[in-house]
């Protein structure tokens, strides 16, 4: 039989190894794996816990809650208030940042989390997940606010998501490369069973909302045009799209396989840079594909050299399999 590595035997190797890990942020990501394992829980009960449709609330980007995301914002909430690990968390579905409360100790990093992601395939049953980002606090007074956050996401300490799909898979990087851990459910424990994931360079799979395309930046829709000419185009080989429409999918499916994920800028709302949001969902995932040997740029720039500006700020993405990332954004360079 070959031997099991869980989660934590993994953390404390990474420690011994590279020194990446203290031991607040392993406590840290201990107990987002142990969130996730409760939300999977719930996820899996669907009509019959009743944790199905929406909680009847919008959130601060005027999003419809769904049950879930209320759901998964509250046990991730719960579970890190008191470890002493945290001094602040921020997520999707709160208005501003949730500072652990006076009664416990304040710990020295902050967790910001999108904690259902993909709400639209809830109620369908399509897979869905959470998604965080780990920064540390850089001030060491007792006092955080909103300001504390604002760093660039090649500060952060660590990234991952948790896809709630066929199976439960957990996706991480402290900065030293990309493992995967899968849910064990009869013992419930997250095993690695795949350590130092690569995207490859190239791919002929791209995945966008393609019904979006009439509103595009011409070199998106140069970029695309070209991949749907085929072999007898510019590009001289055939491509294949997928869209899931949840970003932990999708972005799976590109770490696991090849393939580019776009979300880009659209002229409806010209003033918005995407849809997305750079610091809990474009900043993981740029970190971890990166990590990953892809590449991540918001059309023009690295995702991970952004200075946010504000907790909730939207972003365009580009990211996944190296030579195509690099295409797509010189286009956008060579256009202006
Ligand atoms: P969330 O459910 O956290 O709001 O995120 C949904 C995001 C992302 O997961 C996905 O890639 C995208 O929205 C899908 O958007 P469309 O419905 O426009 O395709
Ligand atoms: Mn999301
Ligand atoms: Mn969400």
């Amino acid at each position: 039989m070959t031997k099991r590595v869980s989660l934590t035997q993994y953390l404390v190797e990474q420690q011994r190894e590279h020194g990446l890990i203290p031991a607040q942020l392993r406590l840290l990501i201990e107990v987002v794996a142990r969130a996730c394992k409760r939300i999977a829980i719930a996820v899996n009960k669907g009509a019959l816990g009743d944790v199905l449709g929406s909680a009847g609330t919008d959130n601060v980007q005027g999003e419809v809650q769904k049950k879930l995301d209320v759901i998964s914002n509250e046990v991730l909430i719960e579970a890190n208030e008191w470890g002493g690990h945290l001094a602040a968390m921020a997520s999707e579905e709160m208005d501003s940042i949730h500072v652990v409360p006076n009664r416990y100790p304040q710990g020295e990093y902050m967790l910001l989390f999108d904690p259902l992601d993909g709400s639209s395939n809830i109620d369908v049953n399509v897979s869905i997940g959470t998604i965080f980002s780990v920064l540390r606090k850089v001030t060491n007074t007792r006092g955080i606010s909103e300001e504390d956050f604002l760093q660039p996401g090649k500060q952060q300490a660590a990234a991952g998501y948790c896809v709630y799909g066929p199976q439960t898979t957990l996706v991480l990087t402290v900065g030293s490369g990309v493992a995967m851990f899968t849910l064990d459910r009869e013992t419930g424990s997250w095993i690695l069973t795949e350590d130092e994931l690569r995207i490859p360079e190239d791919t002929k799979e791209f995945a966008i909302n393609m019904s979006n395309m009439r509103h595009w930046a011409p070199p998106m829709r140069q970029y695309i045009d070209e991949c749907l000419a085929g072999k007898t185009g510019p590009r001289g080989k055939d491509f294949n799209m997928r869209w899931v429409a949840s970003m932990v999918a999708d972005v799976h499916r590109i770490l696991t396989r090849g393939g580019v994920f776009m979300y880009p800028w659209d002229q409806r709302e010209p003033d918005k840079p995407g849809k997305l949001r750079l610091m809990y969902e474009a900043n993981p995932m740029s970190f971890i594909v990166e990590q990953a040997g892809g590449m991540a740029t918001n059309t023009k720039e690295r995702i991970l050299d952004l200075q946010p500006t504000r907790l909730h700020e939207r972003v365009s993405v580009v990211l996944g399999s190296k030579n195509e990332v690099e295409r797509v954004t010189a286009y956008h360079r060579q256009a202006g």
